[in-house]
């Protein structure tokens, strides 16, 4: 039987990562990549303990995070393309939210599957992309990371504090 929660609190193999046991909480924002790295129109393959996630950033510079497994055959949606404001993999397009746009080999007319892969909710600052691992109704409730304390978001371009990021040789340089 499959453990209740949200994806990325189960185990689903014994050499996976298991939020449970590296007491890591999920309803948190953590910053999964530098915005650098995702370019427009571009996707980027990145995990959460042991949970693929892909990051696309779409024609219009808009960030989103989806499951990276498509519903079809679970084929990573990281390696599809960018279409405008979706991700084609195959011939499966997806939205920001997860769902199935359109299916190219379907009649036109006829209802996509109502199927869906996860979405998440993604924010990109401090030149950082930020992803909410945890349960979807927490996300916006939840306090976004003050990396720079006394600056706003607006006005810092690259940051800061390495403990706070649990990342590593970032500069602080406010503008
Ligand atoms: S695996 Fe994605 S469309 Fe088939």
């Amino acid at each position: 039987m499959q453990p209740e929660g949200p994806v990325s609190q189960r185990s689903r193999g014994s050499n996976q990562p298991d939020l449970r046991r590296i007491a890591c909480n999920p309803n948190y924002w953590y910053p999964l990549a530098w915005a650098r790295q995702l370019k427009r129109n571009k996707t980027l393959s990145v995990a959460f303990a042991g949970d693929p996630i892909a990051l696309i950033r779409t024609d219009s510079n808009r960030v989103f995070a989806l499951e990276d497994r498509c519903a079809h055959r679970q084929f990573p949606l990281s390696k599809g393309i960018v279409c405008c404001e979706h991700i084609q993999c195959g011939s499966w397009r997806y939205d920001a939210s997860g769902a199935i746009r359109s299916v190219r080999y379907l009649v036109k007319g006829a209802d996509a599957p109502c199927r869906a892969v996860r979405a998440y909710s993604c924010r990109e600052a401090y030149g950082l992309i930020f992803v909410f691992v945890g349960d979807p109704a927490l996300a916006e409730q939840t306090a976004f990371p003050d990396v720079c304390p006394g600056s706003t978001r607006r006005n810092t371009s690259r940051c800061c504090s390495t403990e706070k990021l649990g990342v590593t040789t970032l500069s602080c340089t406010r503008t």
